[in-house]
């Protein structure tokens, strides 16, 4: 198995493994590497490969997140006095729980060993996401709603890239991801209403 392959999507499928032949077994030998190194703490040798493009993929995910955060924040406190006090309102929820989810993808990379990247001055150019400063409503609705469709798809891929090789990781993305589709289904019904 080469350990220098990137985490990007593959351009195509691999062949269905024959399941039948296949044993669920535990691998002993990973087992007692497990027991060596101990300053790792929880990381065995099986993370080792992927660790640090994992927490790349972590730190541009939390620049989204802290983009995202101003964005809204710029938002509620424009719309205030607008047609739709509520909106505004939905703008700072949204902008709190974007808020626990960096806070979250954060943690876990100190968890992974890595450093979370806030610096102010690359914000913008490793987030996924743009910022936004519309003064028309329906400007700000939609140019949320392109936001989080685009967190949503980066979100889908990194369940994808990292699969099986940190399940922790994946299963954190998968409880952001479900917040982010909920987020863009309110700004979908704002634009309708
Ligand atoms: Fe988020
Ligand atoms: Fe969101």
């Amino acid at each position: 198995m080469s350990h220098k392959q990137p985490l990007r999507i593959a351009p195509k499928a691999a062949a269905a493994t024959d399941s039948a032949s296949e044993k669920l077994e535990i691998d002993q030998a990973a087992l007692d590497r497990a027991k060596e190194n101990l300053d790792d703490g929880p990381f065995t040798p099986s993370y080792g490969p992927w660790r640090e493009q994992i927490v790349k993929l972590l730190n541009d995910s939390l620049a989204t997140e802290l983009v995202c955060i101003l964005r809204y924040k710029r938002h509620h406190f424009t719309a205030h006095g607008m047609a739709s006090p509520k909106i505004a309102e939905e703008f700072m929820v949204h902008a709190e729980e974007e808020t626990a989810h960096s806070d979250r993808i954060a943690e876990r990379i100190v968890q992974l060993g890595g450093e979370p990247d806030f610096s102010p001055n690359s914000l913008l150019d490793r987030s996924h996401a743009d910022y936004d400063e519309s003064l028309d409503l329906k400007a700000m609705v939609r140019a949320n709603l392109v936001a989080e469709r685009v967190a949503v798809e980066a979100y889908r891929q990194m369940i994808k890239l990292i699969g099986d090789k940190d399940p922790t990781t994946r299963r954190l993305i998968e409880e952001i991801l479900q917040q982010e589709e909920e987020h863009a289904e309110e700004l979908s019904d704002m634009l309708r209403e």
